[in-house]
């Protein structure tokens, strides 16, 4: 595969970087799901109680479920936006409703969750259920448009298709979750907005941006 070199880098450079995280060590799509609405508009290190919280108080969905709503706000208190915790509780009872307790494991039925949009949906999909699919955040974005030169301005709605075919694309057959967390960790840890630790990057002799002096050109970004 001509991608298959970018997939093993980023998953050999995991391997040596990554950070512990609890949500990682887990296939449960519950904690996963969990993790990831948590963590939508909020950093790893103010979302880590709350999660931690959240499962040791409810361990499964059908507890989130029968839990009073003034409690799930309550723990979700600090975290602000409050609607992500009522759609929260809204879509564990309708997982235990409408799906006996067990997540939806494709795509697209996770999509139609109430809060789940298409980033949560292929985490889960991809995480949990080791689903073919590409998870796109503002990491993933960043790293594909300096590796690959892509200058489609990432705000804008239309370039969402130019980035989300390359990036299924690059999905290696068999490890859609290890691939997933370790392009997201490199956009984090090493192929950071301001200061990119290019000197060390692996990826530093095929990447673009590097060969053309344009890392901090790209990604493209309109302002909204
Ligand atoms: N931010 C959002 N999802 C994440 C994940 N799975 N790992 C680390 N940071 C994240």
């Amino acid at each position: 595969a001509p991608h298959a070199h970018f997939a093993q880098t980023l998953i050999s450079w995991y391997g040596r970087h990554k950070r512990s995280l609890p949500w990682r060590d887990t296939t449960n799509p519950y904690f996963i799901w969990l993790s990831e609405v948590i963590l939508q508009q909020t950093r790893v290190a103010q979302g880590l109680p709350y999660y931690e919280r959240f499962i040791a108080t409810y361990p499964t969905v059908e507890d989130l479920a029968a839990a009073p709503q003034d409690e799930v706000l309550r723990l979700w208190q600090g975290l602000g936006y409050y609607s992500r915790a009522r759609n929260m509780h809204h879509t564990a009872q309708l997982v235990v409703e409408k799906y006996g307790g067990r997540f939806p494991d494709k795509y697209e039925e996770l999509i139609k969750l109430k809060g789940v949009g298409s980033y949560t949906a292929a985490a889960i999909a991809a995480f949990a259920f080791r689903e073919q699919v590409a998870v796109l955040d503002g990491n993933v974005f960043r790293v594909l448009a300096r590796v690959f030169g892509i200058t489609d301005d990432i705000a804008a709605p239309s370039s969402r298709k130019v980035f989300q075919k390359l990036a299924d694309e690059l999905v290696p057959k068999g490890e859609p979750d290890t691939y997933n967390q370790a392009i997201m960790e490199f956009g984090a840890v090493q192929c950071t907005p301001l200061m990119p630790d290019c000197l060390f990057c692996p990826l530093q002799q095929s990447c673009f941006a590097f060969s053309h002096g344009m890392v901090q050109e790209l990604p493209v970004k309109s302002k909204a």
